[in-house]
């Protein structure tokens, strides 16, 4: 996948949230195969992308895609009970964090809270938020993938 730094626009919406200690710790929980972090900015980078494309709000898309998981829960560390619970409530940890750390406007917050509909129940009420929901659901096909065949892209503690 492509070097997302090498493009400067869109490092410019999200520097801050790059830098930001908190939401660094990500790269260290695994996700899909490869780290937290890394997913957050691939359906950050491609819903950034396709929502330029479509002359939508590319900002509320690129900056709540990278925040939409932005939880510190372990997967590896808890049993299948707390997992249901963590993966329909998440989008609101992830909501609290982001909240406690950056501004958010009601287009970034609702794509945050909806990314997970109809596990957690607030509706996507933006084209955007759509967006990076289908982005989400799709790419983790790919990552998958990737940790698979990539040693490179495999998560490793
Ligand atoms: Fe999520
Ligand atoms: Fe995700």
């Amino acid at each position: 996948m492509k070097n997302y730094y090498e493009d400067k626009t869109y490092i410019e919406l999200v520097e801050d949230i790059l830098n930001n200690k908190e939401f660094q710790k990500l790269k260290h929980y695994k996700h899909h195969g490869i780290n937290r972090l890394t997913h957050s900015m691939n359906v950050s980078y491609h819903s950034y992308r396709i929502t330029k494309f479509l002359k939508l709000n590319y900002k509320a898309a690129a900056r709540a895609g990278l925040l939409h998981d932005f939880f510190l829960v372990n997967y590896q560390k808890i049993n299948s009970k707390e997992k249901i619970k963590v993966l329909c409530k998440h989008p609101v940890y992830a909501f609290n964090n982001s909240k406690k750390n950056f501004d958010l406007s009601p287009i970034e917050e609702n794509i945050i809270l909806s990314h997970m509909f109809p596990l957690h129940l607030t509706l996507p009420k933006y084209v955007e938020s759509i967006i990076v929901h289908l982005v989400d659901d799709f790419l983790p096909f790919y990552e998958r993938f990737q940790s698979i065949v990539n040693k490179d892209a495999r998560f490793s503690e």
